[in-house]
């Protein structure tokens, strides 16, 4: 796999290869497709940015450096000294074509091997051909010779069979080609394409092979295709799960990564993005205008407006609209987390409900707990974070604030308004506010004093 050059037409810090797509660095999409093939040895060649290229891939590919970028020649033949002695079949691929099926890696291996070819050329046939290279066969599909778009004359040009750049060689074809390279073109630059000519020169066979779907070779050299290689994959993933019985309302609005994992009878519904190692399981309904960030979501939850990240929700539990799970938020069966609630590395056991404006954050609030609209879990001193904890079956009133560290038996009862700075025990009412005070008939009074002052100074009604 060529990875070496940076991609200038990226204009990014970031090394090409390690641009998402769908969630995962398009090289590590290549690693995956390369492991399911089951192939006996990766080797990536390595260049630009190399120690950030080598750490992706660390533990799944060897790695070659070719030290200057002097073509796609060039970088193959920095790889030969790392390939397995006993290989029979080299493929040639590109970290930046991340679209690339298992089948067709496994029929180009297939053809080598069934034909005993020297090569094997995958071609495509495209509407626009630009900045690729042309292939050209003879009568009985052998190929003459592949021109490269800057060396092409005005009518090889208009050649709409192209080279998709992916090759299978006999291992010892490619090595006695490769060395026999020269850089004499237009761009001064080692061509991989001309080991074909020098292959047929030598009296060996070289075929072409036609790719199925174009769209697989798609690469990408600037943000424009990565976009596009986007919509593929997006495309790809989302068609992928609902021939697995996921109901997706419009796929075109719907972003699953590529390592997402969903159950039958899963229903997204427009706007939901999917990130990261979210699992969503059977039955469980998540948008309009959701994203799960690394999050699990259980059997027959429904989860719409909401954003969870690094969450788990339970069973049947019902989130948002509009409510915010931050990292370490772990929902209960059966729970309730309404509108305006922020959850934070907390626990919310079975049955309990947060229904409206509460935040609840470094908590472990047991099962059938009633969470009152507007309480505050006052977790943070200035300092430091503290942690609440509320007991089974407890009552927590409208907009009490609990001010952490504290400890709530089961089946408290804390009233509506309360400010709870002290430990309650099980069973406990707790009431913690200012006794109300009213004066009756005290506003009428007041306003008709506040009148009579206006009369005294001249009734100066202007406002200021
Ligand atoms: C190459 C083919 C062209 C084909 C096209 C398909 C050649 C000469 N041309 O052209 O026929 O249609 O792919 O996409 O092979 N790389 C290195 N080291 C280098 C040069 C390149 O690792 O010294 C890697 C790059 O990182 C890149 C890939 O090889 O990912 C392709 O190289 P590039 O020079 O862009 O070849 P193309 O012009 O695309
Ligand atoms: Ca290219």
């Amino acid at each position: 796999m060529l990875a070496a050059g940076h991609g200038t037409r990226m204009k990014s810090q970031t090394h090409k290869v390690l641009h998402p797509v769908c969630g995962k660095p398009m090289i590590h999409h290549i690693l995956d497709t390369l492991e399911e093939v089951g192939v006996d040895q990766i080797v990536v060649v390595v260049g630009q940015q190399r120690e950030r290229v080598a750490a992706a891939v660390a533990g799944r590919a060897d790695i070659a450096v070719q030290e200057a970028q002097l073509g796609t020649g060039d970088a193959v033949k920095a790889a030969l000294p790392t390939l397995r002695s006993d290989t029979n079949t080299v493929v040639v691929l590109y970290g930046d074509a991340p679209l690339i099926r298992p089948q067709t890696i496994a029929s180009m291996f297939e053809a080598r091997e069934t034909t005993g070819a020297a090569a094997v050329v995958l071609t495509a046939s495209v509407p626009d051909p630009t900045g690729l290279g042309r292939v050209f066969l003879d009568d009985e599909g052998g190929v003459l010779r592949v021109v490269e778009e800057k060396d092409a004359s005005v009518e090889e040009r208009k050649h709409r069979i192209i080279n998709t750049g992916i090759y299978a060689y006999r291992l010892d074809a490619l090595q006695a080609s490769v060395g026999r390279l020269q850089a004499d073109n237009a761009q001064r630059e080692y061509y991989l394409t001309d080991t074909l000519a020098i292959l047929r020169t030598d009296g060996e066979r070289v075929i072409a092979r036609m790719v199925e779907d174009p769209l697989e070779i798609a690469s990408v050299n600037d943000r424009a295709q990565l976009a596009h290689v986007e919509q593929i994959c997006r495309h790809n993933i989302a068609t992928r799960w609902m021939r697995e019985g996921v109901t997706i309302v419009d796929p075109s609005n719907t972003y699953i990564d590529a390592d997402v994992v969903l159950a039958p009878d899963v229903t997204l519904l427009p706007g939901t993005l999917l990130s990261g190692r979210t699992v969503v399981c059977e039955g469980a309904v998540i948008g309009p205008h959701t994203r799960l960030v690394d999050t699990r979501v259980e059997a027959g939850a429904v989860v719409q407006n909401a954003v969870a990240v690094e969450s788990e929700i339970g069973e049947q539990a019902q989130v948002g609209p509009f409510a915010y799970l931050r990292p370490g938020s772990r929902v209960g069966k059966r729970v309730k987390i309404g509108d305006f609630v922020e959850v934070k590395n907390s626990n919310i056991g079975d049955d309990t409900k947060v229904s409206h404006l509460a935040y609840v954050g470094d908590a472990d609030v047991g099962s059938q707990v009633n969470v009152g609209c507007g309480v505050i879990t006052v977790n943070y001193d200035g300092e430091r974070k503290h942690r609440t904890v509320i007991g089974d079956n407890s009552f927590v009133g409208s907009n009490v604030n609990l001010i952490a560290p504290l400890v709530i038996g089961e089946g408290a009862y804390i009233t509506a308004g309360s400010t709870v700075t002290d430990n309650v025990g099980d069973d406990a009412f707790v009431i913690s506010r200012v006794p109300q005070t009213t004066k009756p008939n005290y506003v009428r009074a007041w306003k008709a004093r506040k009148q009579n002052q206006n009369l005294v100074k001249g009734g100066d009604d202007s406002g200021h």
